[in-house]
């Protein structure tokens, strides 16, 4: 080991000192900051570099010897000199946004650091100037951004969001407040987790961890959500993982809010449901001359769809003016199979009698104690529907409810609609002729139930509404001038109320896309007159209807779908309905393009005959075009 003597140390220390004077004299020659050395007792500046030459245009000589505020880039002297006589007091100043001005008159914005040091005892001022001229316009552009974006996702009638990977909410805007009735505040103290409903969970999780991980393939999800109502809102949501700087922190997405199209879809199923009920118990009174076979079937199918607690079908005996038990579903006791309720007398007397609902909404309410034949049970809601056909009672139909019951329009149609059918089923055995059996009367139920169902079907899709309702007006009157009998348009107008009724088994994403469709999305639109044949075809009253719904898109020249029939396979009134649906969807806006003018549809239908369509129905449509549509 080698011990240095005090000489030899002198030695290497005045070396050291010699290196890292001149390393720092490279350094603020070099340096990308702008320097000023200033003289701490006279406040002469001593030296200045390269840089800040550069950055203020002033030459050395501009500089060196002078005061600060004798150099014309601090044009503000006061400041300057306050700034001087602060820096004798402190160690360390720093003025995150001073002007300076340029020798060619530029103002920039400078970052002004000084520290005070020793240098061989003399004290030092070093004033480091960085231009943040540039910085600062792009923070101003940041901010603007932000605030553009900002007042962007706020106007949105969608909802926006960003969540953090743990579920808690980061930022939400105002059409999610809107959305689920949460302010803001409530928002960022809740976690999805707090928000999505029990059962779906786990399902949640999952897709979640996909779409963190990237390996997500779905591009819109639907979920449920619970608002602040407890209500469950459904939204279909197009997320994205959000990164911070390079790291995925969460999520980020648009969510729409498609709980009124989830409640319409379930509101078409729903009627698909009643629709095959009464079917089902239109077969079962045709085939029955067993009265309590038929009206059993009737019960069911009313406590089932129409949801309720018990019910009853009480028979009027013609001769005594009497309502006899007749059947029962639901009841606590059996007196209600003692029943006899005279004509005017009680509720179901009062509804027998004056041919209409009687409704009570409280039962503990009324002053009158409840019929003694179900006075055990202890029910709150009573409906007595009269059972009339041909104008004539049949008996009364009875339907009780446990709590309280909120029903909508769908429930009573479809209410009246199971009554038509208890008082064709009691007609049909007293009688002892089915030939008897009104097909009016059928009928009738039928067309409230389906109306009813188009209605809904529209609903899906706003764009086109009053399409259904017009198509079928307009094809109805036009088959009746191809000759087709009464019975026949029954089925044409059934037909054309449902022609939609396959798109329910397409996905929104294809059924509203804004532009063309890609091949794949074409096979699934293809596929719709196929689903509708699926779902109808068991339905046995609208086997002829399904002429319009299966074959509306065959094209006379067999270039059409699903089965590419030719010219008169195709059957007649899918014919005639293509040639009108594709009119009114042409006068239509459609998601995927505007309406088109009066002139070039007409234009397109006239030389679509023989390629598309059945050359005799565009000749008829054509020279009738007024009646049928009120266009010219
Ligand atoms: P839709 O919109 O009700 O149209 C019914 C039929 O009208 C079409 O049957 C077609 O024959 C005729 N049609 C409607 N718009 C036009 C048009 O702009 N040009 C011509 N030449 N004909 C038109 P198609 O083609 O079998 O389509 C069946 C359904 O598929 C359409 O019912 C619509 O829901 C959907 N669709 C058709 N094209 C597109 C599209 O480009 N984008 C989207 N998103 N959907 C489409
Ligand atoms: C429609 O009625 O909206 C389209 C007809 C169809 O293609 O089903
Ligand atoms: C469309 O663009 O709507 C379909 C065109 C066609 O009928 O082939
Ligand atoms: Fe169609
Ligand atoms: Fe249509």
């Amino acid at each position: 080991m080698l011990l240095m003597n005090t000489q030899q140390s002198r030695v290497v220390t005045m070396q050291t000192l010699k290196n890292s004077e001149l390393r720092y004299r490279r350094l603020f020659e070099a340096a990308q900051d702008g320097i000023l050395i200033l003289n701490a007792e006279s406040g002469m500046i001593e030296d200045v570099n390269p840089f800040l030459i550069k950055m203020l245009g002033y030459s050395y000589e501009e500089f060196v010897e002078k005061k600060l505020w004798e150099v014309g880039a601090f044009r503000d002297i006061d400041a300057s000199q306050a700034a001087f006589e602060a820096l004798q007091e402190s160690q360390y100043i720093r003025y995150e946004n001073l002007p300076l001005k340029t020798k060619d008159g530029r103002l920039i914005q400078v970052e002004f650091v000084s520290n005070v040091y020793l240098v061989g005892g003399e004290k030092v001022i070093q004033c480091n100037i960085r231009d943040i001229t540039e910085h600062k316009q792009i923070i101003f552009a940041l901010q603007e951004n932000e605030k553009k974006y900002y007042d962007l996702v706020n106007q949105s009638s969608d909802g926006v969001f960003i969540i953090e990977s743990s579920g808690k909410i980061l930022t939400v805007n105002n059409a999610m407040c809107k959305e689920l009735g949460f302010s803001e505040a409530d928002f960022l103290s809740l976690s999805i987790w707090d928000i999505f409903p029990e059962q779906y969970l786990e399902q949640y999780r999952k897709k979640l961890t996909k779409i963190l991980e990237g390996n997500s393939l779905e591009t819109t999800i639907e979920y449920a959500v619970r608002g602040k109502d407890g209500k469950t809102h459904y939204v279909e949501v197009l997320s994205a993982p959000h990164y911070n700087g390079k790291d995925i922190t969460g999520f980020q997405g648009i969510a729409r809010d498609i709980t009124a199209r989830k409640r319409a879809e379930a509101r078409s199923k729903q009627q698909l449901e009643r629709l095959t009920a009464l079917s089902t118990i239109d077969r079962v009174i045709a085939a029955n001359f067993d009265l309590e076979l038929s009206l059993s079937e009737i019960l069911t199918h009313v406590i089932i769809e129409l949801g309720v607690d018990a019910a009853d079908i009480l028979i009027l005996n013609s001769n005594s003016q009497i309502l006899e038990f007749g059947v029962e579903r639901g009841f606590r006791t059996k007196a209600i199979q003692r029943a006899q309720v005279r004509m005017g007398e009680g509720y179901a007397g009062r509804a027998a009698w004056e041919r209409q609902l009687v409704r009570i909404k409280n039962l503990s309410a009324e002053p009158n104690k409840p019929e003694i034949y179900w006075a055990d049970d202890d029910f709150v809601c009573y409906y007595g529907v009269p059972l009339t056909t041909k104008g004539q009672v049949k008996g009364v139909l009875e339907v009780f409810q446990r709590s309280m019951l909120e029903p909508d329009v769908d429930w009573f149609d479809f209410l009246y609609a199971l009554g038509r059918q208890a008082a064709i089923a009691i007609e049909n055995v007293t009688l002892f002729d089915s030939l008897q059996r009104s097909n009016s009367e059928i009928t009738l139920a039928y067309d409230a139930t389906i109306e009813g169902w188009s209605r809904a079907l529209d609903l899906r899709d706003k764009e086109t509404e009053g399409h259904t309702q017009r198509v079928t007006q307009i094809t109805v009157k036009l088959a009746h001038g191809f000759g087709l009998r009464q019975e026949e348009l029954v089925q044409v107008r059934w037909g054309s109320l449902l022609h939609d009724i396959g798109k329910m088994g397409i996905p929104d994403g294809i059924l509203h896309k804004p532009g063309p469709l890609t091949d794949e999305e074409w096979v699934a639109m293809r596929q719709h007159p196929t689903f509708a044949y699926e779902m109808l075809a068991p339905i046995r009253y609208l086997r002829l209807a399904l002429e319009i719904p299966y074959c509306h898109h065959e094209k006379w020249d067999g270039s059409g779908y699903p089965q590419g029939l030719k010219a008169d396979q195709i059957p007649l009134a899918a014919r005639i309905f293509a040639v009108v649906d594709v009119w009114d969807a042409l006068s239509s806006d459609r998601p995927y393009r505007a309406a088109w003018p009066e002139g070039k549809v007409r234009e397109h239908i006239r030389t679509s005959s023989g390629t598309h369509f059945d050359p005799q129905v565009v000749d008829v449509f054509m020279q009738y075009l007024y009646l049928l549509t009120g266009h010219w």
